[in-house]
């Protein structure tokens, strides 16, 4: 009988971001995002788990190689995303709120792309310790 299994990859990068709504005051942002609506931008340390689920192959017995799903994470996230600020530097978010609900859905899309269909995909996404997303939900 043929049971998947499901293998993390944890990965982690620093982000800047602002957090605010385009035709909103500075009061009206503030007031709904905090400090992460600090018109300056501010740093987070965002903690990436990959979680991968499939049937681990019958030669090698990986479900996906961890050194191969780490290249990818490395290649098509942390190089999009590390020491970047995310409104300014990078397209996927010149015009989406990067909230850590909106950055986990656009990492879920590109690593989506990246794995073969066979295998079973979830990204969580942790902003602060306390603070975290996952998708899909
Ligand atoms: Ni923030």
């Amino acid at each position: 009988m043929e049971k998947k299994v499901a293998i993390f990859r944890k990965e982690h990068f620093n982000a800047a971001h602002r957090l605010f709504v385009h035709g909103w005051t500075d009061e009206q942002n503030l007031e709904q995002f905090g400090k992460c609506s600090n018109p300056h931008f501010h740093g987070h340390n965002y903690e990436l788990v990959v979680k991968v689920t499939g049937i681990p192959d019958p030669v090698t017995g990986y479900v996906i190689n961890l050194s191969t799903l780490s290249s990818i994470i490395q290649k098509h996230v942390l190089a999009r995303f590390d020491h970047k600020n995310l409104n300014l530097d990078t397209k996927e978010f010149a015009s989406l709120n990067p909230t850590a609900e909106n950055i986990v859905y656009v990492i879920y899309e590109i690593l989506r792309k990246e794995l073969d269909a066979s295998l079973d995909l979830s990204v969580r996404l942790y902003e602060t310790e306390r603070n975290f997303v996952e998708y899909p939900a």
